[in-house]
């Protein structure tokens, strides 16, 4: 069983249409990276998995499924139970994911204590050792937030969402606003966690490059629909969806340590306006007719998957040649 399915996921903010029916499956100890511009709904699509929307967001489609149980339709109470111990959320770093009026060994604790109780002398030393795997003296656990520096608060972060052992961690750009040095220590680090724990997760992050260092498959999101969904590797040799395909040429090496953002001309579809078409049209180069008429379907082929009229007809030669 998928350890995450989400089914036609729609979630609206009043008239805006920031995902919409967008489909996901997660496999036990995988991770699925999700890129696409500013706007595009990969924040909104990861707090929806929690139901953590803000308001005025609102699930009004579709299904959450996790270990086979929906999500969408569950009490706030039951959910409380499965937030951090089941599944774990790491924020954009800078953001306020630390409580800064608390000591870093305080918000371990605090977390312990609501889902899995233990001696005091355990919760010392697992606030050692949790610390120790981001690589962080110990003697750090009594400061606060604000004595850290930004790299080492996203770490502490990383091991707080770690601390309960959670099955799914979703990552949304946990290293955005950090240098790149430090957020490839920070990369790095992400990957030894993941053979130690074997977690599963949603890797949400703007950055391409990052994102395929990181994760075994990728699904692009474009105005608020999944366009593209590939095997890392893939993706990178064969985009199938001409926005994948602009985003690479953003990144004319994803290893370079200098990364040129050449960005793609045109502005994101207004996700107030439904019109009909693919919501990339004006921005393609390959546009046909139909683009701009008839909203592409999401083409699933098991671990892969693309939403383009031009793409779907060269998959379907593919198959028949
Ligand atoms: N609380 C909110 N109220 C109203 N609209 C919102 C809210 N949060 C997000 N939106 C809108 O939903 C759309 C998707 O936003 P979202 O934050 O999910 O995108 P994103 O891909 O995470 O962007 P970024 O890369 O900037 O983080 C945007 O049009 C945004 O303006
Ligand atoms: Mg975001």
């Amino acid at each position: 069983m998928a350890l995450l399915e989400v089914e036609h996921l729609t979630v609206t903010y009043g008239n805006v249409h920031a995902v919409r029916d967008v489909s996901l499956k997660l496999e036990p100890g995988e991770i699925l990276g999700v890129v696409g511009e500013s706007g595009s709904g990969k924040s909104t699509l990861g707090y929806a998995v929690t139901k953590l929307l803000r308001s005025p967001g609102q699930i009004s489609a579709g299904r959450v499924l996790f270990e086979g149980q929906d999500l969408v339709p569950m009490a706030e109470r039951e959910l409380r139970k499965k937030r951090w111990k089941d599944i774990a959320v790491v924020m954009q770093s800078g953001m306020n994911a630390l409580n800064p009026v608390a000591t870093i060994r305080r918000q371990f604790e605090d977390a312990i204590m609501a889902h899995s109780p233990m001696s005091q002398t355990k919760m010392r030393e697992r606030v050692a050792e949790m610390l120790q795997l981001v690589n962080i003296d110990a003697r750090y656990a009594d400061n606060y937030p604000h004595e850290l520096s930004g790299g080492m608060k996203q770490r502490v972060a990383i091991a707080l969402a770690l601390v309960l052992d959670p099955k799914l961690i979703i990552f949304d750009e946990p290293t955005t606003a950090l240098d790149v040095v430090v957020q490839r220590y920070i990369v790095q680090n992400l990957k030894m966690l993941r053979k130690r724990y074997n977690f599963s997760a949603l890797f949400i992050s703007h950055d391409l490059g990052t994102v395929l260092e990181i994760a075994d498959r990728v699904a692009v999101m474009y105005g608020g629909k999944m366009v593209e969904v590939q095997a890392a590797g893939e993706l990178l040799k064969n985009p199938r969806h001409p926005y994948t395909e602009a985003l690479l040429k953003c990144f004319p090496d994803p290893r370079s340590e200098q990364i040129e953002v050449l960005g793609i001309p045109g502005t994101p579809p207004d996700l107030a306006d439904l019109s009909p078409g693919c919501p990339f049209h004006p921005r393609c180069a390959m546009a046909m007719d139909r683009c701009r008429v008839e909203t592409p379907e999401y083409i699933s082929m098991g671990e892969a998957g693309v939403a383009c009229h031009l793409a779907a007809r060269e998959v379907e030669v593919g198959q028949n040649g």
